[in-house]
């Protein structure tokens, strides 16, 4: 019988592996996913000052002690605008800083697998190495279930029927674009929620779509919260946690 890891495949030194670890529950990783947590020689992932990893707690399950890890804490996240010139500076020169750390271990023949959330080009700061990183050393992209997918599972939503259009909007938008790109289509998600819950949910009650809109938070993962978005009275939601609102299209 074929064993999972050999269906999975080996890393090779050298090689810097992106890996998509999926919405938060570890059944959800595929094979590749899986069998290269195990496979490379160190595995590195990105983490919040104070907090122990989003990406490293998914695949904790599959960590083996010995593993060799590499953490990259960031020096912020949302606590100042990403448009704010304190933002750019500092995740500019932490994503310099990182990537330069990566290229020293990928020069040494090492194989490293870097966790994302989801899936790594979707919103991933993976894509910050990738851009960085691939001009000069092979990359292996593993796709991850994404965050919006394990989160309209769990809330048991069929996101687009027929010809429905599906908008992907960060919460990070302006109130004003928000309803703009909310009233031009049939079903939305809405990510990046955390301390913009207050203005996504005026936004989406100006749209006229409130009944339909659903707040998921932390979906799949243990501590997992589903509720209408018209229950949730507080400014800030979680970093992980996002809107869905399905489309009416063709039901057959
Ligand atoms: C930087 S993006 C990363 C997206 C990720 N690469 C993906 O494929 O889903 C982070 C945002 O994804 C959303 N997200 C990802 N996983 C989630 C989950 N399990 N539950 C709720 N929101 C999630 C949240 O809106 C969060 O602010």
């Amino acid at each position: 019988m074929t064993s999972l890891d050999t269906l999975a495949g080996g890393a090779r030194g050298g090689t810097l592996y992106g890996i998509g670890v999926g919405p938060g529950d570890v059944r959800y990783l595929t094979l590749r996913a899986a069998g290269l947590v195990r496979a490379v020689d160190i595995v590195a992932y990105f983490a919040k000052r104070g907090l122990p990893g989003n990406a490293r707690r998914i695949v904790s399950p599959l960590m083996e002690a010995a593993r060799e890890e590499r953490r990259f804490e960031y020096p912020l996240t949302d606590e100042v605008p990403a448009e704010s010139a304190e933002y750019q500076q500092q995740l500019g020169a932490f994503y310099r800083d990182t990537a330069a750390s990566l290229a020293a271990l990928l020069r040494a023949g090492k194989s490293v697998g870097l966790l994302a959330e989801g899936d790594p080009f979707f919103y991933g700061s993976f894509m910050h190495m990738w851009r960085r990183l691939a001009g000069d050393f092979p990359v292996e992209v593993v796709p991850g279930v994404t965050g919006m997918s394990g989160c309209w599972t769990r809330a048991n939503l069929p996101m687009t029927w027929g010809n429905d259009t599906l908008a992907v909007l960060p919460g990070t938008l302006g109130e004003e674009q928000l309803v703009d790109r909310l009233r031009r289509t049939d079903a939305a998600v809405i990510m990046k929620v955390g301390r913009n819950l207050g203005k996504v949910r005026r936004a989406v009650e100006t749209a006229g779509l409130l009944s339909r809109a659903i707040y998921v938070e932390r979906g799949t993962m243990q501590d997992e919260r589903i509720l209408p978005l018209a229950d949730c009275s507080t400014p800030n939601g979680a970093y992980f946690a996002m809107v869905l609102i399905p489309g009416e299209g063709r039901r057959l």
